[in-house]
């Protein structure tokens, strides 16, 4: 007769294709009911409940059972784990690989898209090579890879030695992005968690970053699989916060930041971007998404306001045509300063 044990010991085959571990390790299977005709019954308790990858974790767990000599229906209910215990599965996650070329590793993060994550992270990488440090950036954001573009850089890349080898901007920042590796950087794609995972994981372990001492990661927005995904995998020092005027956003920082604690991940600090139009003629200041709510961002984060980047006309211009690195970068001062690493002997 079949028993628990046996159900136990088989769905221990069974793996989260994201998390990269059997759901008995994960705690994801509950109630488990074995009868005396050998029909079996149990709930997978899933990290999140809309998780992507439900049905095919239902059906290999199924199929699995079914494999079991005596095992005649087998009944699989869906479920959700409490916070909690979500938070401990992600607590028992693999060590992440550390590289001692690399010494600290920035997400740049935002709770949505459009807000200036990207231009932010071009223009302190900018800032942090003018201090003298030795700047990488790691596209991460693979639904809207935009950093190859803001630097006038073009693929393809080459390996050398089994190493992918970045691609170096115009005053020697070392770039990573898909929309290099792809041949069409129009190309619409769609990426599936899996796929986000392995990108990254090769983006972080096959690229030879040479020594650096900063690696920017541009984050996908929100609190999305992806950008969950990207906390997981890579040994972050800390999150800055891109925030703007606008309200929507200030509420979708708030989720960024929770989820970032949720992630035992520090954020070290808040940067609110289009802060307002300063008319270069008049003087005249005009808050164009409305009053500043970067205070209480940077309140609900626990974390210092480093910086307010206003809408510069000539940023978004020097940006598009892949020039962003003769833009004037004091406005990130503070920022540079709080990341604190001795700059590097020349
Ligand atoms: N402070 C700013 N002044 C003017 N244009 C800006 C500013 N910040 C961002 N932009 C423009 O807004 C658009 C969105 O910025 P981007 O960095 O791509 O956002 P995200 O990465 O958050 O989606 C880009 O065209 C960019 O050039
Ligand atoms: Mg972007």
């Amino acid at each position: 007769m079949t028993t628990t044990l046996d159900v136990m010991n088989v769905l221990k085959t069974v793996m989260d294709p994201e998390i990269h571990r059997n759901v008995v390790d994960l705690n994801m299977v509950r109630d488990l009911v074995v009868d005396e005709d050998g029909n079996v019954s149990f709930m997978l308790a899933l990290t999140i409940p809309d998780c992507p990858l439900r049905e095919q974790i239902e059906s290999d767990a199924r199929r699995a059972v079914s494999s079991l000599p005596g095992v005649k229906k087998v009944h699989v209910t869906l479920g959700t784990m409490t916070e909690e215990e979500r938070n401990k599965v992600f607590g028992i996650a693999p060590p992440k690989t550390v590289r001692d070329d690399v010494k600290q590793v920035i997400a740049i993060m935002s709770g949505k898209g459009g807000v200036g994550k990207s231009l932010v992270t071009g223009l302190l990488a900018t800032a942090l090579m003018r201090a003298g440090y030795k700047v990488g950036i790691l596209d991460a954001d693979v639904t809207g890879a935009s950093i190859p573009k803001l630097f006038g850089i073009h693929g393809p890349l080459m390996a050398t030695n089994n190493k992918i080898q970045p691609i170096q901007s115009r005053t020697g920042i070392k770039i990573i992005s898909v929309n290099l590796a792809i041949e069409n950087e129009n190309t619409a794609f769609v990426w599936r968690g899996a796929m986000i995972t392995q990108t990254i994981q090769q983006f972080w372990n096959d690229v030879n970053w040479g020594e650096l001492d900063y690696l920017l990661l541009d984050m996908p927005p929100g609190t999305s699989d992806a950008a969950l995904t990207v906390i997981q995998e890579l040994p972050i020092k800390g999150i800055l916060m891109v925030t703007s005027p606008q309200a929507l956003a200030t509420m979708v920082v708030r989720k960024a930041v929770d989820m970032a604690q949720k992630m035992n991940t520090s954020i070290l600090g808040v940067i609110e971007n289009m802060a307002g139009f300063t008319a270069p003629d008049t003087g005249m200041h005009y808050d164009i998404f409305g009053p500043s709510h970067a205070e209480e961002v940077a309140a609900a984060a626990g974390a210092p306001l480093l910086a307010r980047l206003p809408i510069t006309p000539n940023f978004a211009e020097r940006c598009d045509a892949g020039e962003i690195e003769i833009l004037p970068t004091e406005a990130l001062d503070a920022c540079v300063a709080a990341l604190k690493l001795e700059p590097v002997a020349a």
